[in-house]
């Protein structure tokens, strides 16, 4: 079984793959993760990743990077949705993305493209959504637990330039794709969200039955 898990910044698509990662006994890879450690890259080799687009194609990543908690920034989250609009870039990592979604045993695995470019076939495909204004509380309360000073005025911006970026560059847009189930967490705790998603994975695996 493959899961598709998609949906803007801190809808709380990665909560939610995670908890059906561990649910359903599936490997999970959080794909954001590979643009933000291209983004990373291009921060370090002090690449423009709005005209470099060739370099920053090819500049590739240490996998070690992967786990490196400077990731989760916003300034990398920010670059890597800059990044993330090459049609270069998104190749470099397509394949890689590809085998992990077609395992054996199958996966989860949560960004922007999932259901729509890395798996279209996949069997359970959600889109998970919540209000910009919920989003950036959710993003702020992150940041302030680990001492970030960014005011929330900044970080809802931020957020709305995101998913501006993500929704309208022409590769790989982040958008619904046409079988996939909304799930929209604005007014969900984490629990909740959580088994609404459970209950969706568990309604298509009847319906396929
Ligand atoms: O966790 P959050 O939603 O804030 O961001 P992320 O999933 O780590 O993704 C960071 C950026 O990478 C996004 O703003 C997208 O531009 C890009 N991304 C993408 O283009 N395609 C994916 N499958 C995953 C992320
Ligand atoms: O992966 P994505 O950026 O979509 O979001 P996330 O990292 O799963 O969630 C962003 C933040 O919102 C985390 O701190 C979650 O604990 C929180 N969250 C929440 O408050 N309520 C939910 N229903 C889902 C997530």
């Amino acid at each position: 079984m493959i899961i598709a898990v998609d949906g803007p910044a801190a809808s709380g698509k990665g909560t939610i793959a995670r908890a059906l990662a561990h649910r359903y006994r599936l490997p999970h890879l959080d794909t954001g993760l590979l643009y933000r450690a291209v983004a990373a890259t291009v921060l370090q080799h002090d690449l423009d990743p709005a005209i470099e687009a060739d370099a920053v194609a090819s500049c590739g990543f240490d996998d070690m990077l992967l786990g490196d908690p400077e990731l989760r920034t916003d300034r990398v989250g920010q670059v890597a949705s800059i990044v993330s609009a090459h049609p270069l870039v998104r190749a470099a990592l397509l394949q890689r993305q590809r085998r992990f979604a077609r395992q054996p045993g199958g996966a989860v695995l949560d960004g922007r493209d999932i259901g729509t470019v890395i798996a279209p076939e996949a069997e359970v495909k959600l889109f998970v959504k919540a209000t910009p204004t919920i989003r950036a509380r959710r993003r702020h309360a992150e940041l302030q637990a680990r001492g970030g000073t960014q005011s929330f005025d900044r970080v809802l911006a931020d957020i709305r330039a995101r998913d501006q970026r993500d929704a309208q560059r022409t590769a790989a847009p982040l958008v619904q794709a046409p079988d996939a189930v909304l799930l929209d967490t604005s007014f969900l705790s984490i629990d909740a969200a959580v088994q609404k998603a459970i209950d969706l994975v568990e309604a298509k695996r009847r319906g396929a039955a």
